[in-house]
């Protein structure tokens, strides 16, 4: 079982689903609202742990209505939350609005994930423990460079989501061993991603495709579902991956291609994260 330290964002998801999103100035009536564990970080950490890993969470949340709930959704999936630190103020939160297409807009309000600005010992300990850290870009950059720079020292496997697209300097992308991106993200990072050993990217429906340092690519094929909402889709992918690595690039694919199809099918993102089970009934049908 792979050990998997996700240094990241938690936020509550306050999910209104519409016919068609709104264009600017315009007001319509929603459809439903549901307030719905999510954040990158959280998101990725329980598909790894959904996924087959053992997953610790080093990441903050707020002093406010939303913190029991965003720590308890952790815990109830079996993700470690020793690091996890309560600070003053607002958890993250994201408005987001899903249409009948599945589509959805998101805004995020970092709150207690942009205090996210240090690293204790503990947490460097936990990282310099495990087999792979996985990051995503919802909690300060400087941070998340100092969790990737003490991974790579300790031969802990980097894994990055480059999420929401910023402007990264080369020496976080020289300590990254796998990005995962969207087909938006590696058209924003371009050559930047060149330097890094191991990239894959996701295709929605279509699939994913990895290339290694050598050129080589390896497609691989989507799931057919029924999409209801793709929110978390690519978290879920992605955690997924860490959880698979040591099976090899086509195996973790294969893995978390499925689990991010299986993650459309449902609304919200924590919530519509699969079991190990239902991923091995689609990759394995009786
Ligand atoms: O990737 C989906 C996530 O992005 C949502 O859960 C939301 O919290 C935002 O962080």
């Amino acid at each position: 079982m792979a050990r998997i330290v996700v240094v990241g964002s938690i936020n509550m998801d306050l999910v209104t689903t519409v016919g068609r999103r709104p264009e600017p100035g315009e007001t319509i009536s929603g459809e439903s609202f549901a307030l719905v564990p999510g954040g990158k970080g959280s998101n990725q950490a329980i598909a790894a742990r959904r996924g087959g890993g053992e997953v610790e969470f080093v990441g903050a949340v707020g002093d406010d209505v939303f913190a029991g709930e965003l720590a308890g959704v952790l815990g109830a999936a079996g993700v470690g939350v020793s690091r996890l630190r309560r600070v003053e103020g607002a958890s993250g939160v994201a408005a987001i609005v899903v249409d009948g297409g599945g589509e959805n807009s998101i805004i995020v309000v970092g709150g207690a994930n942009s205090r996210m600005t240090e690293l204790s010992s503990a947490d460097l300990e936990v990282i310099a423990g495990a087999d792979v850290l996985l990051c995503q870009l919802e909690i300060p950059v400087p941070t998340v460079l100092a969790a990737a720079e003490h991974a790579r020292a300790n031969g802990v496997t980097v894994v990055l989501n480059p999420s929401p697209v910023q402007e990264l300097s080369e020496r976080l992308w020289a300590a990254v061993d796998i990005a995962v991106v969207n087909e938006g993200e590696a058209a924003e990072f371009g050559a930047a991603l060149d330097v890094v050993p191991h990239v894959i990217t996701t295709l929605g429906a279509a699939g994913a495709v990895y290339r290694g340092l050598d050129g080589r690519k390896i497609p691989q094929a989507g799931i057919e579902v029924e999409v209801i909402d793709t929110t978390g889709a690519g978290d879920t992918f992605a955690g997924v991956l860490a959880a698979h690595w040591h099976e090899g690039p086509e195996a973790a694919m294969r893995w978390a291609c499925a689990a991010g199809a299986l993650a459309t099918t449902k609304l919200g993102a924590s919530v519509a994260i699969p079991e190990l089970a239902e991923i091995e009934r689609v990759l394995s049908p009786a």
